[in-house]
């Protein structure tokens, strides 16, 4: 069965049909000519692109300071270009204590003095529009540092501040008079109560991040209205949109309808987790509240306002959170319209797929998306971010040319986490080394490693020199992984096969029409191998064989829709026997453990 990717292909298709069946009637009697090329309704900028996230601190360190910088990119713009990048999304790189490495942002509207200045940030956004690079930042509207002027403020009264955060009153506690008890039993994501004391206010706030990222009153007019000041202000300077952060979080129970009090979230009711513990409740009114897609909506209003007033190109939002398939679709818009984010980042990847699962559960996963977005709605691919284990540590190291070739030949946007084009793996970070918050937090010598975010986060590999090329300095924020050596963009760009070659030649196919506009079909053939297949009529047949298993698998080429052999090998996963270029005609194929192919095959 093939689905339609949108109206365009559908209506295209049905016209192409009509056209070609008239052209058959009159011209039946000599065989049916070759059908014209279906007109084709160009997309917009991001509705294909390769979005490419940064981790500023890690990707290029200009000063020698051990940390990465805006200069640092600015040197490296052309390699977006080299490997075929369209749009970057940077974490944040704004002023901030770096409690969270950016995540608590101390002046919305500065940029943070170890990345650089202001300066520096046009400089970085006229190179990047220079080559046709979108740039993208990050908008973190859940929380502020505690050391931002609104905190500041709020802390203190000042009435024009005063409930920009969540602020409320502890409770007696029944078997000490002179402690005062948190608000609620809400459970922060770093673990421990998500209400901190404040001596000053005599008041709780609360965070539901770290003690030092405190979260904004959403039912507070004033605070939307600053939101909405925050994304102009770097519209205005040229930004071309935002990745918004940590979205689920965003607006909490209110107390009107509780009686006056925060509600308790309900008890999980597993023993593994102690009170403090995230798992130890279930965040019913911490998270996935209905009312904050309401405000992405005027977001997204608002965006689209700036668009008609400014004119240029769109200017996106793609939302980010971890939720449910029903509370993820909901970002897209409500009631089915497509009046939220452009998107929502697609987790699933990370979420429900890893080394242990099998082909039908790839097919599975990636139907579930494509199945329950909106119609007419653009998906997009993650398989990794700064928050999580890099792909091939989830995943095998044989796997990585297949997932980025997944990623590549699925419809909709390919998003790439920084050193996915190398295939680099996790770090080996100590405790003595660890950084991260939530690991600091979380846990001990024994179990930091469970929740250390910091070995996805570990400088990039350049080339095999110091500290891999990434800073001057040996003493870099974060150890660079052992592996550069072998292990570096450098390195693949000599090497004959690579995954940074293979990662090229898979950005360059994009450019075909069959992947920005075709149809897809994804099937499993067996446990162990799926197909994906890209087809457009009187265009050339794209299709993936991918192994995902730690086995050889042997399959019949002859189940694979819309495949007419032979068929040439477009490019291979760097381990395969077959080249680029090489002709498969017999329908019997034996695909090795991570095996990856991507067939050019004529049109059907
Ligand atoms: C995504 C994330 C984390 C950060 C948190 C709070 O979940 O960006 O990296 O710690 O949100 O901003
Ligand atoms: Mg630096
Ligand atoms: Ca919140």
């Amino acid at each position: 069965m093939l689905k339609a990717v949108g109206i365009t292909v559908g209506v295209v298709a049905v016209l192409g049909l009509i056209a070609g069946l008239i052209t058959w009637g009159v011209l039946a009697s000599r065989g049916p000519p070759p059908p014209d090329p279906p007109e084709l309704i160009p997309l917009d900028w991001w509705q294909h692109c390769v979005l490419y996230q940064i981790y500023p601190r890690s990707f290029k360190d200009s000063d020698g300071d051990g940390i990465g910088d805006l200069q640092g990119i600015i040197s490296e713009l052309e390699h977006f270009v080299d490997a075929g990048v369209d749009a970057i999304w940077m974490s944040p790189i704004f002023k901030s204590p770096m409690v969270d490495f950016g995540y608590d942002i101390s002046d919305f509207y500065d940029i943070h003095d170890e990345y650089g200045t202001m300066e520096d940030f046009q400089e970085l956004l006229e190179k990047a529009h220079e080559l046709g690079l979108k740039v993208l930042l990050d908008f973190v509207p859940n929380h502020a540092s505690n050391e931002s002027e609104y905190f500041i403020k709020s802390e203190a009264r000042d009435p024009e501040y005063e409930d920009f955060l969540v602020w409320a009153d502890g409770l007696p506690d029944p078997d000490n008079e002179s402690n005062i008890l948190p608000p609620s039993n809400w459970v922060s994501q770093f673990g421990g109560s998500a209400w901190e004391w404040s001596e000053k206010r005599e008041q709780y706030y609360l965070h539901q991040f770290a003690i030092q990222q405190a979260d904004f009153n959403f039912r507070k007019q004033a605070v939307k209205d600053e939101m909405i000041n925050i994304m102009r202000f770097w519209l205005d300077k040229g930004a071309d949109g935002f990745r918004v952060d940590a979205l689920p979080y965003l607006i909490e129970a209110d107390p009107a309808d509780h009686g006056g009090r925060y509600p308790d979230d309900p008890l999980s009711g597993r023993t593994e987790f102690e009170s403090h513990q995230l798992g130890y409740t279930i965040p019913l009114y911490t998270k996935d509240l209905i009312e904050l897609y309401d405000v992405v909506c005027e977001w997204r209003d608002f965006a689209d306002e700036y668009l008609e007033e400014y004119g240029g190109d769109t200017r996106v939002l793609f939302s980010e959170g971890y939720a449910n398939v029903s509370m993820t679709m909901l970002y897209y818009g409500l009631g089915g319209n497509l009046n939220g984010a452009h998107f929502p980042f697609n987790f699933d990847f990370i979420t429900d797929l890893s080394r242990d699962s099998t082909a039908p559960d790839f097919v599975y996963i990636i139907l579930r998306w494509l199945t329950y977005m909106p119609y007419g709605g653009v998906p997009n691919w993650v398989f990794g971010n700064h928050d999580n284990n890099r792909m091939p540590t989830r995943f095998r190291d044989n796997m990585v040319d297949g997932l980025n070739s997944l990623n590549m030949l699925l419809p909709g946007v390919a998003v790439t986490y920084q050193g996915e084009e190398i295939g680099m793996k996790d770090g080996y970070v100590s405790w003595e080394d660890t950084v991260d918050v939530e690991a600091c937090n979380r846990g001990d010598e024994d179990t930091y490693h469970l929740y250390s975010r910091d070995p996805a986060r570990t400088p990039y590999h350049w080339n095999n020199s110091t500290s891999a090329g990434f800073s001057t300095s040996e003493d870099t924020w974060l150890p660079v992984a052992e592996d550069y050596v072998t292990l570096n963009l450098a390195q693949q760009k000599i090497d004959d096969r690579s995954h940074y070659k293979v990662y090229q030649a898979l950005t360059q196919l994009r450019k075909e029409e069959t992947l920005s506009h075709g149809e897809y079909d994804i099937r499993a053939l067996s446990e162990r191998t799926l197909f994906l297949v890209r087809s457009l009529s009187t265009h050339d047949t794209l299709v993936l064989l991918f192994n995902v298993s730690e086995d050889s698998d042997t399959i019949d080429l002859g189940r694979v829709t819309h495949l007419t052999l032979p068929a040439t090998v477009y490019v291979a996963s760097i381990h395969s026997a077959r080249n680029s270029g090489a002709v498969i005609e017999n329908s019997e194929l034996t695909l090795q453990s991570g095996e990856a192919l991507v067939l050019r095959a004529p049109p059907v």
